[in-house]
């Protein structure tokens, strides 16, 4: 193979890993690693918590909230690539279960919280799934739209950098 076509494929693989996600609910853009002690204290985590991420892409913030909050953590992601990559790199850490699919068809009712970061155009079906599945008490964070007809408990904002909703059942 020629070093153009080895280009040409290289960028066909970048494509569809950044946009498998957005023939769901969102294509792939990772929660910066510097908000993840934010999204921690806003869900005041506390160790044995089941932490779920729905669609978690490279779920690097999972594998660093387990050791360092030590709870343990569930990803949901359907983009193949990452699935398997984060697969892989759970089998390093014994609190990260990576599950394959989308995430409408697996149940959260385990969960004491839900992150998402997701498109608004999926928030009806989003909190249909919330309203059934997840138990009360439970806390759901959304990252950088809120929903327009629920006010939430609590917000974190920082300038030049993403908000987060937290609600609460
Ligand atoms: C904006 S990224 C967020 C990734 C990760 N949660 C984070 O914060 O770093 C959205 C992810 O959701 C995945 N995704 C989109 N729709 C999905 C669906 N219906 N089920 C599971 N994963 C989905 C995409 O493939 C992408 O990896």
């Amino acid at each position: 193979m020629d070093f153009l076509s080895i280009l040409i494929l290289f960028f066909i693989i970048l494509i569809c890993i950044i946009f498998t996600g957005l023939l769901y609910d969102a294509l792939w853009v990772p929660t910066k690693k510097e908000d993840y002690n934010r999204i921690a204290q806003l869900a005041n985590l506390q160790p044995k918590m089941t932490f779920y991420d729905l669609g978690s892409g490279n779920a690097n913030i999972l594998f660093y909230l387990s050791k360092k909050y030590d709870i343990d953590c569930v990803g949901i992601e359907i983009s193949p690539f990452w699935y398997f990559y984060s697969k892989i790199k759970s089998l390093f850490y014994k609190k990260v279960k990576i599950k394959y699919g989308n995430l409408y068809k697996h149940n959260i009712s385990e969960a004491d919280v839900v992150y998402v970061f997701l498109l608004p155009k999926t928030y009806p079906k989003l909190k249909n799934k919330i309203d059934k599945e997840l138990k009360k008490g439970a806390k759901l964070i959304l990252s950088y739209w809120p929903f327009e007809d629920s006010k939430p408990k609590n917000t974190s904002k920082k300038e030049g950098s993403a908000p987060y909703y937290l609600y609460q059942k």
